[in-house]
């Protein structure tokens, strides 16, 4: 399959599903997580960090300052970023869709906890590693956004009960949210036409939805500009980033 290919299809999809993974967040200065230094200059998180040190239930349990600081900040670092033409594009697309073919044409999927996507204009995704500028109380549950990064001093409390709240993620060994997961299967399982742009593919179950897509006849057009272990499976891979794949892709000229 070649470019004007995908492109067609993607115009002529009744049903798209698109998952985007920390790449997608790169241009607007987000760091990704497993980039040695993007095309920014910004290493990855897990460059320079553990992830078991930072964002795992036992490093919170042991050191929740710590893990909280690092959320903290990451929350004051996404707050005063902007959405980028990627997201935009993802936006428009879904806009697109939806007009043309009505409710059920067009499902975002999310690794990102960043909560850009809705910022650009899109419905609320499907998150499946939650968001970080919520907090989930440890006794009840209840989630809330947290405080505006000026007046945020970490642990936030819930209003509810009192008690102290987590990051609202999804960290290393706990399980995603069922009722989100499902949501995203059913919606890869009926895609015309998929899209995976900036994620490594190398986080399950996430990384392994496209697939439900290409088992029942449909196609997926990788953006990245890196090959992933998924690039070997996929309709066609697109080798760029996000927002300039997205363009040539949806026949944009911005
Ligand atoms: P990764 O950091 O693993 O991968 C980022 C991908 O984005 C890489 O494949 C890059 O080649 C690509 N990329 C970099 N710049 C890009 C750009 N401008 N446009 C498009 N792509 C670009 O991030 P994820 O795949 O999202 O999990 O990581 C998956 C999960 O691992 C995250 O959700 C997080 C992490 O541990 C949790 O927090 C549970
Ligand atoms: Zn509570």
């Amino acid at each position: 399959m070649d470019l004007q290919q995908a492109a067609a299809l993607l115009h002529a999809a009744r049903r798209v599903v698109v998952m985007t993974g920390a790449g997608v967040s790169a241009e607007s200065g987000i760091p990704t997580f497993r980039d040695a230094l993007n095309e920014n200059g910004l290493a990855g998180h897990w460059a320079r960090f553990k992830p078991q040190d930072l964002a795992s239930p036992e490093a919170y349990w042991r050191d929740p300052e710590t893990v909280w600081d690092w959320y903290a900040g990451r929350y004051r670092d996404v707050t005063a970023a902007s959405p980028n033409a990627g997201h935009a594009l993802i936006a428009r697309l879904e806009r697109r869709k939806l007009a043309q073919h009505g409710e059920g044409a067009f499902t975002l999927v999310t690794q990102n906890v960043d909560g850009l996507h809705l910022r650009a204009g899109s419905r609320p995704p499907l998150e499946l590693h939650g968001n970080l500028t919520h907090g989930r109380c440890e006794a009840c549950e209840t989630v809330q956004p947290l405080p505006a990064p000026e007046t945020f001093v970490p642990p936030p409390t819930c209003t509810r009960c009192g008690s102290r709240m987590r990051p609202n993620v999804v960290w290393f060994g706990e399980m995603l949210p069922q009722d989100v997961l499902e949501a995203a299967q059913l919606a890869f399982e009926r895609a015309d036409v998929a899209l995976v742009i900036g994620t490594s593919s190398q986080v399950y179950p996430a990384a392994g939805l496209a697939g439900e897509t290409l088992r029942r006849g449909g196609t997926v057009t990788e953006i990245n500009p890196d090959e992933t272990p998924f690039t070997p499976h996929a309709s066609f891979s697109l080798r760029a980033t996000a927002g300039v794949g997205l363009a040539a892709l949806m026949g944009e000229q911005d």
